[in-house]
């Protein structure tokens, strides 16, 4: 892949006496703690093998040119001015990361640079997180700006907060850049203390199943249910010293829970406390190699986020239902934001084939959609691969 983008950034910018760099950011999977990482929660997510490069080189002036391997749009903008444009479209991401580089007081020169993708776009699987930690690792390196992984995540997430308006948490940029082959991450995102533990799954294997289900995640109602979670620990604070949902446990929230005067916001509080709770007992099950525990807090994890906190959608749920129906597989749960996207299920190796076959034609005769399965690798964190 390196060569052929080389090859065609050269195609497109011309050659020069600079060098051309190669990098990457993989896309990533979250096993289990879904909607927990902005309510201090603790998630468990791990990159995968598949991702976004870039080919890039440096230019004398201000002016840095953007563009794609996947689409056609190509944007120019001048360093010293970056601003969120509806129809830059995708630039935003990386125009977004620039801007808060400079924000922190960092000096960026002008740069040619080429994308490409193959992280299925709109699948919940952190395109946008893995081109945000992209851009920034790119930059680290071109200008020597001497931050380390962990600032570069916290600016990417800033980068989508502030620039392009989408108020998700920290769990997608970490895992794209502190992302590690054949583990996943127990990321605390109170502290951001994190933790790596090997992905051992005895032969059985990941797979990924996109609904094609597309999900917009600045128009979903990822902002509307944030909110729904700040009313109830607003209630919880009346009595409670707490300044996440997730600091309190399950025995905790039951009995102050009476507290939170909206039966809406009761429900997505439920949730939060018990996700976390499932977080904890699933990354002690896979350390004693008990997949099938870890499968059940999967499916408990599912129906948590279907019915309390109600961000699934017949796809999604489809997908889980059939996705159970098969024999060999461990666990399945929708993963990321939700509305659509992908699901993850454990599936045993000798069954993966069946799940394939049976999931996709099941799936489509209930939804009518046509839906793709990867079978997912572990992979490592952003990087530069060439030179
Ligand atoms: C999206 C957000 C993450 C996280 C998940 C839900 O992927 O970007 O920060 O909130 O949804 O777990």
């Amino acid at each position: 892949m390196q060569k052929e983008l080389v090859s065609k950034f050269l195609d497109l910018y011309g050659d020069s006496d600079k060098d051309v760099m190669v990098f990457f950011a993989p896309g990533r999977v979250n096993l289990i703690g879904e909607h927990i990482d902005y309510n201090g929660g603790y998630v468990f997510p791990c990159a995968l093998d598949f991702g976004t490069y870039a080919a890039v080189r440096r230019r004398e002036d201000d002016t840095v040119r953007f563009a794609t391997l996947n689409f056609d749009l190509k944007v120019e903008v001048d360093i010293n001015h970056l601003v969120y444009e509806e129809k830059d479209d995708w630039t935003n991401y990386p125009k977004g990361v620039l801007k808060v580089l400079q924000d922190k007081g960092h000096t960026l020169g002008g740069f040619d640079v080429l994308y490409y993708g193959n992280i299925p776009n709109g699948s919940g699987l952190s395109s946008s997180a893995s081109l945000e930690v992209l851009t920034a690792v790119l930059c680290n390196d071109l200008f020597a700006l001497n931050e380390n992984r962990v600032e570069l995540v916290k600016l990417s997430q800033k980068a989508e907060n502030v620039f392009v308006g989408v108020n998700c948490g920290i769990m997608d940029q970490f895992a794209v850049g502190m992302g590690k082959k054949d583990h996943a991450i127990l990321l605390d995102c109170n502290t951001l203390e994190y933790e790596y533990t090997p992905l051992v799954l005895n032969g059985a294997k990941l797979v990924i199943g996109n609904t094609k289900k597309r999900r917009g995640l600045a128009d979903s109602k990822y902002n509307e249910r944030r909110g729904e979670c700040d009313k109830a620990l607003e209630f919880l604070q009346k009595e409670l010293d707490i300044q996440a949902l997730c600091e309190i446990d399950p025995q905790t929230f039951e009995q102050y829970n009476y507290l939170i005067e909206d039966e809406t916001a009761k429900r997505r509080a439920e949730h939060a406390v018990y996700e976390n709770q499932r977080v904890k007992e699933a990354v002690q099950a896979l350390q004693k190699a008990d997949l099938e525990q870890f499968g059940k807090l999967m499916n408990a994890s599912h129906d948590s986020l279907r019915d309390l906190y109600e961000v699934t959608g017949i796809e999604l749920d489809a997908m889980v239902e059939e996705a159970l129906k098969v024999e060999g597989t461990i666990g399945s749960r929708m993963t990321g934001a939700g509305f659509g996207g992908c699901t993850v299920s454990i599936v045993e190796e000798e069954a993966v084939d069946t799940f394939i076959e049976k999931v996709a034609s099941s799936y489509e005769a209930r939804t009518g959609l046509q839906p793709e399965f990867y079978v997912a690798n572990v992979g490592d964190g952003a990087g530069r691969i060439l030179p």
